[in-house]
């Protein structure tokens, strides 16, 4: 067993982001910025995706491919935490309880957020109906994952729970849930777009 403390440190050491580099299309990050005013957390949206603006190029399907992408990374790296987590000593039997309650949330929400990755990807093959079909398909994934995500999070609210755990879970969670409440709006706006018929090839 490893102590509980190291995975706090962890926890603290991979909080990090990564920068853009400086090279990027100015119209492409336009772009970007954007299509961020109209998800709840346009700041962290820009920061998380500003570095795929050249490849995204102004194409909507692009954008909330790169956006659920980004959420499923993060779900799979809090998935792991929270697995360590639980594995680890020293936490009180109802802490532990909550911590194994997410666990399972969060082993439900990873296949959804991949699922909605995969499906994204093949959207430009889909015409009319079959069109919104896997788009409703996606879009009911990704409440589902953003359900998960809040749900962890609820199981620690009782005040008996409060410590570093608790914190350090919550932390987490908050900044997946705000990841994909952000891709969830990007995936609506390119169904919408589509549904206008405005949006690039
Ligand atoms: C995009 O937004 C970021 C952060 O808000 C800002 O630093 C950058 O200058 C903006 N870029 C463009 C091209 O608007
Ligand atoms: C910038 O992006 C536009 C399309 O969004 C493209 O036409 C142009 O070639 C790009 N310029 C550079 C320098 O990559
Ligand atoms: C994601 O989906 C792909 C293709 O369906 C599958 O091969 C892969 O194992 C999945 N990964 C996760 C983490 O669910």
């Amino acid at each position: 067993m490893v102590k509980l403390e190291f995975y706090l440190l962890v926890l603290l050491i991979s909080y990090h982001y990564t920068t853009s580099n400086a090279a990027t299309n100015a119209t492409a990050m336009n772009y970007v910025n954007a299509s961020c005013r109209n998800t709840r957390y346009p700041a962290l949206c820009v920061r998380c995706l500003q570095r795929y603006a050249n490849s995204i190029q102004g194409n909507d399907q692009k954008l909330a491919k790169a956006a659920i992408s980004v959420s499923l990374n993060n779900a799979k790296s809090t998935a792991a935490y929270i697995s360590k987590l639980s594995e680890s000593s020293g936490i009180k039997p109802s802490v532990y309880q909550a911590v194994n309650d997410c666990l399972n949330n969060m082993n439900n929400c990873v296949p959804s957020l991949n699922q909605s990755v995969q499906e994204l990807g093949k959207m430009a093959q889909f015409r009319g109906q079959n069109f919104e079909w896997h788009m409703s398909n996606v879009e009911t994934w990704v409440s589902s994952a953003l359900t998960n995500q809040n749900t962890c999070a609820r199981g620690f609210s009782d005040g008996s729970m409060d410590g570093p755990v608790k914190d350090a879970v919550i932390r987490r969670m908050n900044y997946l849930s705000q990841l994909t409440s952000n891709a969830l709006a990007l995936i609506n706006r390119f169904a919408l777009k589509h549904k206008a018929g405005t949006h690039m090839p």
